[in-house]
């Protein structure tokens, strides 16, 4: 048996839409065997139980690329991503199929093909390539190809999730953004998108708020959420480094300092609590460093 555990991702961050994206200690932990059919085991509601199974698609699609038949796959999913939040429980899934696929068969594929497979299957490398390798990662996608850094992330900070009680599909978040930007709109994000991983990295935290203030996806999608912008706000009263929208939301994360962090969130749910929002969970959680690791048990 295959055993995967593959942390969530924060994309974006900011300013970086489609390049930046970093690992968070939340894990999905998935196992995974051949089998004579597709059976998937799950606890989580709406997880797709048969062939439309995105991990075994992307299992799928690496056997295929192998040339070899498979005729189904025995899947047992534990999912603590919660999906469609922002949070990268697609990627997840994908690198999951990926991984234990490319483990079942004998190792064919490099890492570097898997992040490009991944990207090809997402579409976009900033959650994927963080989830498979863990710490900050700065990508660039040319439609077949990633070309991507990783960084570790040694700073004493935590990513705190306020993750709303409801979804947003990212296809539905991407058809939100316009055709085109204005040239300055432009200048205004790249600076930025640069300013958010030199900042992070050399610990100049002062500089993450202006480092986070995008005009490529959050102006459109962040009207969307319900509270969304009161509670980046709240976030700044509270102390918060930064606080952006998470890959296509609709989870807003807050960057703050790990000796402040408990009473961060304290003051959030407060915050959540005295506008109705009881069933918007928070959670604090720190870089992860390591990436998706798999391995053959038994
Ligand atoms: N960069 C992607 C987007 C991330 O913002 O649409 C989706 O999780």
């Amino acid at each position: 048996m295959i055993h995967i555990r593959v942390p969530a991702t924060s994309a974006n961050l900011g300013a970086g839409f489609d390049a930046l994206g970093l690992a968070l200690t939340l894990y999905n932990e998935i196992e995974m065997e051949e089998d004579d059919r597709v059976r998937i085991l799950t606890d989580t509601p709406n997880i797709p139980c048969g062939e439309t199974n995105l991990v075994y698609q992307s299992a799928k699609r690496l056997y295929d690329l192998c040339g070899k038949r498979l005729t189904g796959l025995f899947i047992r999913q534990k999912d603590a991503i919660p999906m469609t939040r922002g949070l990268g429980s697609s990627s997840a899934c994908i690198i999951a199929g990926l991984t234990g696929a490319n483990l079942l068969l004998g190792e064919a594929f490099t890492l570097d093909d898997l992040v490009d497979l991944s990207a090809q299957i997402e579409g976009h490398p900033d959650n994927t390539a963080p989830a498979l390798l863990g710490g900050i990662v700065t990508s660039v996608f040319d439609g077949k190809k990633v070309h991507w850094v990783r960084q570790f992330i040694y700073s004493h900070l935590h990513f705190v999730a306020i993750i709303p009680d409801f979804p947003m599909s990212t296809q539905a978040a991407r058809e939100a953004l316009p055709q085109t930007i204005a040239y300055r709109d432009a200048v205004h994000n790249l600076s930025r998108a640069a300013l958010f991983s030199a900042s992070l990295l050399s610990g100049k935290f002062e500089n993450l708020r202006t480092a986070v203030d995008d005009r490529l996806h959050q102006p459109y999608r962040l009207p969307q959420i319900p509270y969304g912008e009161d509670v980046i706000a709240c976030a700044y009263r509270h102390g918060a480094y930064a606080s952006y929208l998470s890959g296509a939301g609709p989870t807003l994360m807050a960057i703050v300092s790990e000796d402040t962090s408990g009473a961060f969130e304290h003051g959030m749910r407060g915050e959540l609590d005295v506008r109705g929002l009881n069933a918007w969970r928070i959670i604090r959680l720190a870089v992860d460093n390591t990436g998706a690791v798999w391995e053959s048990r038994g």
